[in-house]
């Protein structure tokens, strides 16, 4: 996939641009909060249908203004062509997508069409932050490549929602008896399970097909002096269930710590119970030792963890994709050469020419000179000055 030109009315700091990119690296330089970061938050806007950074629509309105668009063009794998124009407008606070001019409705069916991995400085949360930060981000990952996966999720959470809302409501007024509140949590437990069972097995399915790409990212960028680990956590595998997934059996485990905790669920008035509370652990071997990362790791490991993560989520999401048309994933590099030493640097802007179209932020325009080794000509540069870009030559 490509991103052949974007334009954009009243995005953050941006009035009235119009850009066209380069099919290779776009190189995107300019002064702290010009609007580089903007600018890739309105391609993820397209492609994802929200910000990477998890803005509201509100948020991204530029100040004072009414409403927002931004529009692109794609090429595919086939080389159709696709218009994708997001709006917002700010009375009815309503956000509409279109596909080359027709309203799209379902979301899940678009998430996956225009598939995107992003990296940028807000991503060493994943590395540092809680077990939600991961799970989005592999929530995101893995559905963009199986819609069956983004509607298993959707539906675990609307039913949470109701479960948490009903045991939320029993701790302010106690209007069922024991009996009643324990059968009607019953029945969101029965659709918790079978959503919950679903997305388990997803994601260590996941987790197995992904290992192999994290190790090949890790081997390019820093040799095979590290390797990487992933593993997932959960309450439910922790019941002795072993690697290799059984439906069954994770599904009677499931209704056993189900039934086992509700008592606990009501004292606290929450879901205490499934995927919404797994995590996945990032662990390395360096020099024999195997480290927990968001312990352990240097600076600089955490943002080559994070690197290498980020690569492998591109190839990862390349080897499968539902449709073959779609194309690479277009890749977003915000800032990426940030606290990284110059071997580090010279090694990814190396292999770079790898991957699809490139979106790469930096305050420093000396990093072009490594780039344009590699890239030669392949390469669009723009300056960004007050939310207005500059086609550089
Ligand atoms: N809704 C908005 N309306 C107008 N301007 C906005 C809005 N939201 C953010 N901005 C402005 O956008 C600028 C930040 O842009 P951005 O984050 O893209 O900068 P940047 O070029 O990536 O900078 P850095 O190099 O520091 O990362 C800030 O000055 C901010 O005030
Ligand atoms: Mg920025």
């Amino acid at each position: 996939m490509l991103l052949e030109n974007l334009r954009l009315h009243n995005f953050k700091n941006y009035k009235s641009s119009s850009l066209t990119f380069s099919p290779n690296l776009n190189f995107i330089f300019g002064e702290n909060g010009n609007g580089k970061t903007n600018l890739l938050e309105s391609i993820s806007m397209l492609c994802y249908t929200k910000s990477f950074l998890q803005n509201s629509e509100n948020e991204c309105l530029k100040y004072g203004e009414e409403g927002f668009e931004i529009s692109g063009q794609f090429k595919n794998a086939a080389d159709s062509l696709n218009k994708i124009k997001l709006t917002y407008k700010n009375d009815t606070n309503e956000k509409e997508i279109f596909y080359d001019n027709e309203k799209v409705t379902a979301k899940n069916e678009f998430i996956g069409k225009f598939p995107l991995v992003v990296l940028s400085p807000k991503d060493t949360k994943l590395t540092t932050g809680s077990p939600q930060e991961r799970r989005r981000n592999f929530d995101l990952l893995i559905s963009q490549i199986s819609r069956v996966y983004l509607r298993d999720l959707r539906s675990l959470n609307r039913v949470l929602k109701q479960k948490n809302s009903l045991l939320k409501s029993n701790l302010v007024n106690k209007r069922y008896s024991k009996t009643e509140l324990r059968d009607m949590i019953a029945l969101w437990n029965d659709e918790i399970i079978e959503y919950g069972v679903k997305i388990l097995i997803r994601r260590l399915d996941f987790i197995e097909g992904f290992r192999d790409y994290l190790l090949e990212s890790f081997n390019k960028i820093v040799g095979s002096s590290y390797i990487p680990v992933i593993n997932y956590e959960s309450d439910l595998l922790e019941m002795g269930l072993s690697e290799t997934p059984d439906f069954d059996l994770i599904r009677s485990s499931f209704r056993e710590l189900l039934d086992r905790k509700m008592d606990f669920e009501i004292s606290r008035g929450i879901s205490m119970v499934g995927p919404q509370r797994d995590n996945y652990v990032f662990r390395m071997k360096k020099d024999g030792e195997l480290f927990d990362v968001r312990i352990f790791a240097s600076q600089g490991e955490h943002k080559t963890f994070v690197v290498a993560l980020k690569l492998s989520e591109f190839e990862y999401i390349n080897d499968n994709l539902e449709n073959s048309n779609t194309g690479k994933p277009i890749l977003l590099l915000d800032d990426v050469f940030s606290e990284l030493d110059k071997k580090r640097i010279k090694k990814i802007s190396g292999i770079l020419t790898d991957y699809n179209q490139i979106f790469l932020t930096t305050t420093d325009y000396d990093y072009l000179n490594i780039l344009r080794d590699n890239f030669k000509s392949n390469f669009g540069a723009y300056q960004i000055i007050n939310g207005e870009p500059q086609f550089v030559n």
